[in-house]
């Protein structure tokens, strides 16, 4: 039976060259998920088809709509990676909370949100796991990147926790 892996912020960066690098291993099938259809979808082409889910994670109905394509198309999940992430940087006095909601919102809840939604089928798939990226600031914290290091903090504290 094939591993399927489903990778999040696949439209680019370290995303797009995690589904590259397994599509180079026999055997396995690729979800590839972000905003940017016309990205997925040219990825998708270069490494020989992959199922293409374009959602902003940020969205409340996302996870729910990716689940359900998962196991409608794949029927199982051997290898969740929760990449898609980005940086607003700016100190806390003029940035203030906004800048940390919105940080928070697409680096944690999100990924806490899609792992919950996906959770069921990766247990049916066991031994399967579940990557989550983070950052050497989720482990070190600089004036300018608060909102970030927050994020990150709090993704590296709920991986530690999870495994
Ligand atoms: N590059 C670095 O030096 C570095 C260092 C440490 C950690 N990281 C972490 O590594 C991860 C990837 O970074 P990268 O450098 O590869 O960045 P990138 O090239 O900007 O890729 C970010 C990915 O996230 C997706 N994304 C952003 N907002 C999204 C949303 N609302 N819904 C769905 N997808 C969304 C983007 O796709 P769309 O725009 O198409 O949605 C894109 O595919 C991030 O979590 C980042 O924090 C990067």
């Amino acid at each position: 039976m094939p591993r399927v892996v489903l990778v999040t912020g696949a439209s680019s960066g370290i995303g797009a060259a995690t589904a590259r690098r397994f599509a180079e291993m026999s055997r396995t099938e690729l979800v590839l998920v972000a905003r940017r259809e016309a990205r997925l979808e040219a990825l998708s082409r270069e490494i020989g088809g992959a199922t293409v889910i374009a959602a902003d994670l940020t969205a409340p109905e996302a996870p729910s709509r990716i689940a359900a394509v998962v196991e409608q198309r794949h029927g199982r999940l051997d290898v969740l990676v929760n990449d898609a992430g980005a940086g607003w940087g700016g100190r806390f006095a003029e940035a203030g909370w906004a800048n940390v909601a919105q940080t928070m919102d697409l680096n944690f809840n999100a990924q806490v949100r899609l792992t919950e939604a996906l959770l069921p089928l990766l247990r049916r798939s066991a031994p399967s796991s579940i990557v989550n990226v983070s950052s050497t600031a989720g482990r070190v914290a600089r004036a300018g990147v608060g909102a970030y290091s927050a994020s990150k903090f709090a993704l590296c504290g709920w991986t530690d926790a999870l495994r």
